[in-house]
């Protein structure tokens, strides 16, 4: 959601008060300002562009990622059926929110969004008031897969098909922390006609440019980014019915539909996949 400005004089607040440490870029407000937002501090833009100089394919991929959980939402609302989704990683709000989406396919959609950040809790708050179906918002951590099933349980029904949304999230879990145990975990807590739409960063395309950025990006910022290839993200998928085309490049999926106007090879790979 783009303020006036910068978010700068937020830090007048202090890091204490809010949870929030504007010194240390955190990849919710670097996102922000790749994709055009205002929501961010000087240290999230000097990791942003550290990024962009290794790695420039940064700035037509987050757009390209932000096209698929449209596309991915709005198959889901409407072909699939879905209403109900569980959206983790939400991001600072920009254009087309997951409810926004899914909520003009079907007025009724009921949507929960899980994040992490500070910064992204606020602007969640504001954005969710006078929506048009029950929206919530739960402030946890995708490793804490019981606090999340509890706490959207309180809106989410998980005797009905469930959406879950991971865009762009799971690369910021380490491998020792066993990103794809979490993945079961929540697969696991929803019925079968549910669905799994995930968005990862590669580690095999572009790699010298992708590797160089990735190490920028982690020398700076608390928590950091995995890449992963193609066969690693395809195992998230494990049990699950992949939806044509499958497990593709971001640029791929379903082109023509929103797509996101460019050519270029994205460095990242997602896909839609439903449990049956
Ligand atoms: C790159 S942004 C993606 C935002 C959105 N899903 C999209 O595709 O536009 C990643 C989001 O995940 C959140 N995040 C990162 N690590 C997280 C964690 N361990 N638990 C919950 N949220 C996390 C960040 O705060 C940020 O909002």
């Amino acid at each position: 959601m783009a303020g006036a400005g910068h978010q700068d004089s937020l830090e007048t607040s202090g890091p204490a008060a809010s949870g929030l440490d504007t010194s240390v870029p955190h990849i919710a407000r670097v996102y922000d300002y790749w994709l055009g937002g205002k929501d961010n501090f000087a240290a999230d833009r000097e990791a942003a562009e550290q990024v962009i100089e290794a790695y420039p394919g940064i700035l037509s991929d987050v757009r390209a990622q932000r096209a698929f959980l449209a596309n991915a939402v709005r198959y889901l609302a409407g072909t699939a059926g879905v209403r109900q989704f569980l959206d983790i990683g939400t991001g600072i709000p920009t254009a087309n929110n997951t409810h926004e989406v899914a909520q003009d396919v079907q007025p009724d959609c009921q949507v929960v969004y899980v994040d992490n950040d500070p910064v992204v809790l606020s602007h969640a708050r504001a954005l969710l008031v006078g929506v048009t179906a029950p929206t919530a918002y739960v402030d946890a951590d995708l490793r804490d897969t019981g606090k999340i099933l509890v706490e959207a349980a309180q809106l989410l029904d998980f005797s009905k098909p469930v959406a879950i949304m991971l865009i762009g999230v799971l690369h910021l879990i380490p491998d020792e922390d066993g990103p794809h145990a979490i993945v079961t975990r929540l697969m696991e807590a929803v019925p079968s006609g549910s669905w799994l739409a995930l968005s990862h960063p590669a580690r095999d395309v572009h790699p010298q440019q992708v590797t160089e950025a990735a190490s920028r990006f982690n020398q700076l910022a608390a928590a950091k980014a995995t890449l992963r290839t193609r066969a690693e993200i395809l195992r998230f998928f494990d049990g699950l019915e992949l939806l044509e085309p499958g497990l593709v490049q971001v640029h791929q999926w379903r082109p023509g539909l929103d797509a996101p106007g460019h050519n270029q090879q994205t460095a990242g790979y997602c896909g839609l996949a439903r449990k049956t």
